[in-house]
Parts: structure tokens; sequence; C-alpha cells
């Protein structure tokens, strides 16, 4: 590979900057585990009161933080309904049913936008012994695999009210909810309603090098405690992460619309090089997935191609090529990843 002139692998890559390892280096800390480190206390009571919730647990990851909350809701033999492509789906490692007995049904949403009437359309309870028992719907927002895609405020409220009902759970993965916060002006105390639980990383687009975090209710949320701890997670000095989350919750929440709009720069020239490889209008976030197949390409030697021009950028499907943009990824980077997509787009042939 050249060397790179723009990294849109993920937004995952960004490294802590100056003022934020100042930050870690001087935060208070104590052990975790007994509950002592100060700084930890600050950012889970920052992040669950900012999305309206009793209480928050740190976590090392997001996929720990959603397993968690999963496990919270769901018994072993019971299910779980996701979108096809959520990412607890496709991309924590089965852990569901490895860690928790969990069975997972999926529903099929363009984009990954959620359609309440056929999700809960698929909701099964009160079934006795003869089929699998609904417990929890898994909400994605928003969507990573669907392309960043934000999901309507409205569809979220009616598969709460309608779970609710049902007396089902709902986990929202937040994983990028300030980038739907951000784009959508909907303050995140009422996303935080539309679920039972809640992960937001502090990794992603806000740039701190690792963290998440899980917020519910209160006894919910110290049962996920001792699971953490059993799954390994739990964590001594660690306020020095939780640091970095706080100063990333100060300081590069507003600045994700410049992400936003980077991305739908770069979506507006590739659609214009490739017409028919994305919507331009349907970019709401910082994630672009193109589908080079309208073009007759195959995502791995786009993916080369532009790899070959200092573009780093990854294959999620036969023909789906994802670009993420974040907090390293400036202007100048997306006018390289323009010229890229030109020439690779462009000539129909992905050339080399
Ligand atoms: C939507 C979504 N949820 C959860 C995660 C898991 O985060 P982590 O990589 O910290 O486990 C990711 C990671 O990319 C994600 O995109």
């Amino acid at each position: 590979m050249a060397s790179v002139a723009a990294d849109l692998l993920s937004d995952t890559l960004s490294r802590p900057t100056e003022a934020m390892r100042h930050a870690m280096a001087t935060a208070e800390v104590g052990d975790d585990v007994f509950g002592e480190d100060p700084t930890v206390r600050v950012l889970e009571d920052r992040v669950a009161g900012l999305l309206g919730h009793e209480a928050g647990l740190f976590t090392p990851s997001g996929s720990m933080a959603n397993q968690l909350g999963v496990r919270m809701h769901v018994a072993p033999g019971q299910e779980l309904l996701a979108d096809a492509l959520a990412h607890v789906v496709r991309a924590e490692m089965g852990a569901a049913a490895a860690f928790s007995g969990i069975t997972t049904r999926t529903w099929h949403g363009a984009r990954g936008l959620l359609d309440p009437v056929s999700v809960l359309g698929m909701v099964t309870t009160g079934v006795g012994p003869y089929q699998v028992e609904t417990a929890l719907v898994v909400v994605e927002n928003t969507h990573n695999f669907g392309g960043g895609t934000v999901q309507p405020l409205a569809a979220m409220e009616e598969v709460r009210r309608g779970t609710a009902a049902a007396g089902v759970r709902v986990h929202l993965d937040g994983a990028r909810l300030w980038n739907a916060h951000v784009r959508t002006g909907v303050p995140l105390e009422v996303y935080g309603a539309t679920a039972d639980t809640v992960s937001v990383c502090l990794s992603k687009g806000l740039g701190a090098p690792v963290g998440s975090v899980l917020v519910g209710p209160a006894d919910l949320v110290a049962e996920a405690r001792v699971w953490r701890k059993r799954y390994g997670g739990g964590m001594r000095q660690v306020g020095i992460l939780a640091a970095a989350g706080l100063h990333a919750l100060d300081h590069h929440v507003e600045r994700l619309a410049d992400d936003h709009d980077r991305a739908r720069r770069f979506a507006h020239a590739c659609a214009d090089a490739a017409p028919g490889v994305v919507d331009p209008s349907s970019v709401d976030t910082n994630i672009v997935v193109l589908d080079v197949g309208a073009v007759e390409l195959a995502a791995p030697d786009v993916v080369a191609a532009l790899a070959d021009r200092g573009v780093r950028t990854y294959a999620v499907g036969p023909t789906a090529v994802r670009a993420v943009w974040h907090l390293d990824v400036d202007d100048a980077a997306t006018a390289a990843a323009i010229r890229a997509a030109r020439e690779v787009l462009g000539d129909g042939r992905a050339a080399r």
C-alpha cells in the first residue's frame, strides 16, 4: 500500500489528541473493581445522566457493553430480535449464543432502517412450550453496516411502545448515538427513553482510545457489574481511560458534524464519477457504503485500488465498500480520497 493519505478504514483509528493525553495523564485514579476510581464514577454518572438513565457501567469495549446489556434481558433459550446487519449479530463473534445461550432471529431493513410493523410482527410471547420466547429487541442507531443510518425517532418510539405492551425489552446499541444526536438534534435523553438499556462508545467518532458505557436501571447495572468482572472486564486504575472519555464528551461531540459534511462530500464525488454507487442523500452521518456492483466492480478490487492510491477502506460485502470519517481525517485527506475514488470508480475498471 502507498503511504496513507486518508485512513477511512474505521472511526476507531483516531489517536488521542495532545489535550486528551494531558487529561489522561493528570486523571485522578483508584481501583475501579473496588469502586474507588473517582474519574470512572464521574464518567458513568455523566453518561447515565445524558441518556436519562439511573446508572452507568464503564466497559473496555462496545461489544462487552452490548453483551452485558443483552445478557441482562434474555434468559438462556430465549431469543433476541435484531437487524440482519446489526453489530450484535454480525460482529460480536456469536457472543450472545456462546456466552448467554441466546438464540437470534433477524429482520432485513433497507440500509438498516427500522420498520416497526415488521419488527413487532416478529415478537413472539406467551406461546408456552412450543416456540422460542422473544425477550429483547436490539436497535442500532446509527446503523454501522447499513451505512451510518440514523433511525427515525418515531420508529424507535413505536418499537418501544409495541415491545413494552408485549413485555419485551429494548437494548439500544448506540455505539454512534452521538452521531445521530448531532445529525438530528434529538436530545440524547429522548433517544435514551426509547430503550431499557443503552450502550454508547467513546472510542469511535469521539476519539477516545478505549471505552464504552452501558446505562440502564440501577439494579440491572449492578448485576451487569458482576458479570463484567466475570467476563474479565473488571479494570483497576482505569480513570486514565475514563478521563479520555470525559475529554471527548467535552470537546469532540459537536465536531462530528464536520465528519458528516466530509462523508457527504465524498459520496457526492463518487456518485458523480460512478452513477448508482451511492445515493448521497442517504449518507446521514460519517459512514459511506458504496455499492460498487452498480459499476460492475468487486469490493476487494476497489479496496485494493484505493489502497494503492493511499486510501484505506473496508470491504463489508462482495460489492460493498465502506469508508468512515473521524477525528484524523481532515479536508485535505478527504480531497485525496475524492481524487482516488474518481480514478478508481470513474474508469469503471478499478485500474491498479
Ligand atoms: C454499531 C456498533 N456496535 C458495537 C460496536 C463494538 O464496539 P467495540 O469494537 O468497542 O467492541 C461497534 C464497533 O464498531 C459498532 O459499530
